[in-house]
């Protein structure tokens, strides 16, 4: 299935008869390299291999894995491998991974040498209906999630559902955040559609995938550059963003658990402000915590939280901006949140938490 999202060649379905070919041969002659992490070099790689067998001669980069290595420290070993192997403008960057290894490998291809081709091969579910989606590339600075960063799309991105074969369940259901923060902002149908499943190969279809890339795909061209609409894509990041930070350099959660986490925090909100009805919050919350974990934020750590939602890219002057949830499928963007709502719904997730331990 081939689309364009927002003028970048999209296909979804079997590499091995997409376009992924094509696109090799236009490099013949040009150094090609893969970038992978650990885990995406040991479980994606052979069948990529197998498929295409003239990448088997080609420059691989081994990046760290995990959200703590996507860092500057590891884009400057990076650039420097590039260097060391006489990477040219003309060459080629092949991202295969989940979106660490998309946001970084992007983010590297975009700043080499002012700018070099890539394409991304997302492996996990997050990566294939958000992450390798939109031309956002960045990196973690001090703490900070996606503190650097640009807009720069890849020639092309190829999501091939054979990879999530070996994807562990728990990085599956990290995916599933991303797609119900798209389904509550836009589309109540697949809200009432994902929030009853539980089965991993239920989740994963080729009918789902689509839907979660056709509705990013619609907010993303109605505007890029994160000016209006775009914004509600931020759903459950507001607070994600800043829970994902402080538990960073402590024990990391995962970037899908975040924005979990992230929109029971903004439901809570919505709901304590009556716009979001007390029916349509409690069922958010339940699906949420009957998929997640709830790791113990303490009231200690309220402050750490806010100073990271305050470094927040989304936000205007003083303000922490959020997104606003009406009613599952509708939502409003720039919100303003006050530091007192902060402080509630964190406290609200610390219950749920030792509630549910
Ligand atoms: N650029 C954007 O628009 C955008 C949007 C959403 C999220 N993100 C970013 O994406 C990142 C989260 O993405 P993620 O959840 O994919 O994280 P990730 O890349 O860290 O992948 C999660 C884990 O799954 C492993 N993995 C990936 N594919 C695998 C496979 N096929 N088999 C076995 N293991 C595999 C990885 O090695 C890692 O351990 C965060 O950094 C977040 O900020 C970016």
């Amino acid at each position: 299935m081939k689309l364009l999202f927002n003028g970048i060649p999209v296909e979804l379905g079997t590499l091995k008869s997409s376009a992924f070919g094509g696109i090799l041969n236009q490099y013949k002659g040009r150094n090609i390299v893969i970038m992978v992490d650990e885990n995406t070099h040991n479980a994606c790689l052979e069948g990529l291999f197998a498929d295409f067998p003239t990448l088997k001669n080609k420059a691989i980069i081994l990046l760290p894995s995990g959200e703590e290595n996507k860092n500057i420290e590891v884009v400057f070993q990076v650039w420097s491998a590039l260097l060391e192997r006489k990477i040219q403008r003309k060459d080629l960057i092949i991202n295969v991974g989940g979106g660490m290894v998309t946001d970084l490998g992007g983010f590297v291809a975009a700043t080499y040498k002012r700018g070099i081709d890539f394409i991304h091969i997302p492996t996990s579910l997050l990566a294939m209906v958000d992450a390798a989606l939109g031309g956002k590339t960045g990196i973690d600075l001090n703490g900070v999630k996606n503190a650097v960063g640009t807009f720069t799309s890849p020639k092309a991105i190829f999501i091939d559902p054979v990879f999530l074969e070996t994807l562990p369940a728990h990085e599956i259901f990290n995916g599933l955040a991303e797609m119900m923060k798209h389904a509550l902002i836009l589309d109540v149908g697949y809200w009432n559609k994902l929030k009853r499943i539980r089965n991993e190969e239920a989740l994963t279809t080729v009918e789902n995938i689509l839907r979660s890339i056709q509705l990013k795909k619609e907010v993303v061209e109605s505007d890029s550059k994160e000016s209006n609409r775009r914004k509600l894509l931020n759903f459950g990041h507001t607070f994600g963003h800043g829970i994902e930070s402080y538990f960073i350099a402590k024990k990391p959660i995962a970037h899908g658990h975040a924005v979990a986490l992230g929109m029971i925090a903004e439901s809570f909100v919505a709901f304590k402000r009556k716009v979001l009805s007390q029916k349509a919050y409690v069922e958010i919350e339940q699906v949420l915590i009957d998929i997640f974990p709830m790791p113990p934020i303490p009231e200690n750590a309220f402050q750490e939280i806010l100073s990271h939602m305050k470094q927040d890219k989304k936000n205007t002057g003083n303000h922490v901006n959020f997104v606003l949830l009406k009613e599952p499928g509708v939502a409003e963007i720039d919100a303003k949140l006050t530091e007192r709502e902060i402080g509630e719904a964190l406290l609200h997730l610390s219950l749920l938490a030792q509630n549910r331990n």
